[in-house]
């Protein structure tokens, strides 16, 4: 079929348009191709047997939103747990709701606050991890503003605090489990990152979190490359909005009122446990959020995406000072931000 439509045109058009055509061609088929690679990986390929990479997996931000739907799907699929978060007693919580859903796995519990010291709280962890085969890692702690703001009116403690979280936190926890999965020649680590910094060209109002999360992409899609050849899987996941704790703090999304473009964290990691693994050191897993990064990068220029991101962020900080002055107890929260 190609061969006549190439002898087609060599008889009846000039040079240009065979040209033009044969790119035109090319360009469509490679669009064909990437999107039906897209559906496959989206809905069709078969998850990796995760315990093939080892017997327990090790969750950061556990208790709440996209760290704790992880921690119930890996028990589901049969893996030993080590959750690590700050409060004792919300890990205590969710290990005993995992283990009324999963009796037959074993959880080890890790309290450990990232926005404090992280090299010696991360150092305390690998004594306590230290023989458990953990062949897979979700590095999903994460943390952003209390609200839309510019750069000069964060606070450093606030920026300090995305820093140590995101940054430090990702790297060390990274770092405190490579060595054992380099010694057994097999592991998958995810990371997860955020549209903030891959799917928009700036992220107004909350540029520090949007820098952290560049960093986690960058050191995930190198750490891919480092050690692909040693059977570890690096990988990072960038969700859009997911309806947890963070997106009702950040995008005034309620807690309970998920939609098909702003999925349940459960949602969300159903299509994330799906990619673990497979051979992309970064992917978009849940096929709205991809639908939603599509038609930004192809029809929205990056002058109109960064009016767009800044008036959204201009309007969410208002809602957040007039939240604020309606509140009573004010005071502590307006410590952050400008009364105009
Ligand atoms: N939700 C979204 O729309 C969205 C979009 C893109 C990317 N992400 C990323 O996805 C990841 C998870 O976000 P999420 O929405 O699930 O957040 P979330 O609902 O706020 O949950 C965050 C988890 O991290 C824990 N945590 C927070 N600060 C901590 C600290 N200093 N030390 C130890 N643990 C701490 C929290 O513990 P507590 O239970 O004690 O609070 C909670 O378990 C983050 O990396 C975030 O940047 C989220």
């Amino acid at each position: 079929m190609i061969s006549t439509y190439l002898n087609h045109l060599k008889i009846t058009q000039p040079l240009w348009i065979i040209l033009l055509s044969s790119l035109g061609f090319l360009f469509i088929s490679k669009k064909s191709i990437l999107f039906i690679k897209w559906i496959f990986n989206t809905f069709s390929r078969k998850p990796k047997d995760l315990k093939s990479y080892g017997s327990w997996a090790l969750v950061t931000g556990s208790t709440d939103g996209i760290g704790k739907a992880f921690a119930f799907k890996l028990a589901e699929m049969g893996l030993n747990l080590v959750l690590v978060s700050r409060n004792k007693a919300k890990l205590e919580q969710v290990s005993t709701e995992i283990l009324v859903k999963c009796p037959k796995i074993e959880i080890r519990l890790f309290e450990l606050d990232f926005s404090g010291d992280v090299v010696s709280g991360v150092q305390r962890m690998k004594e306590e991890i230290k023989g458990l085969e953990i062949g897979v890692l979700i590095n999903n702690v994460g943390v952003t503003y209390p609200g839309a703001m510019y750069f000069h009116e964060v606070d450093e403690k606030i920026w300090m605090n995305l820093v140590r979280v995101n940054v430090e936190g990702t790297s060390y926890v990274t770092k405190a489990v490579l060595n054992g999965m380099v010694q057994r020649k097999k592991g998958a680590i995810v990371n997860i990152g955020s549209g903030a910094s891959i799917v928009v060209p700036s992220h107004p109002l909350y540029a520090i979190y949007a820098a952290t999360k560049a960093y986690v992409d960058q050191l995930s899609r190198s750490l891919y490359v480092e050690y692909k050849g040693s059977g570890i899987d690096v990988q990072c996941q960038v969700p859009l909005y997911v309806c947890t704790k963070m997106a009702s703090k950040v995008a005034f999304v309620e807690k309970d009122k998920s939609s098909v473009f702003i999925p349940s964290a459960e949602k969300y990691v159903e299509a994330g446990v799906r990619w673990i693994g497979h051979d992309e050191a970064r992917c978009t897993p849940y096929w709205a959020h991809s639908l939603q990064w599509f038609f930004a990068s192809s029809m929205l220029n990056d002058a109109l995406l960064d009016a767009w991101r800044l008036s959204i962020g201009i309007k969410r900080r208002k809602q957040l000072i007039n939240i604020n002055i309606a509140s009573c107890n004010a005071t502590q929260t307006l410590l952050y931000l400008p009364s105009n």
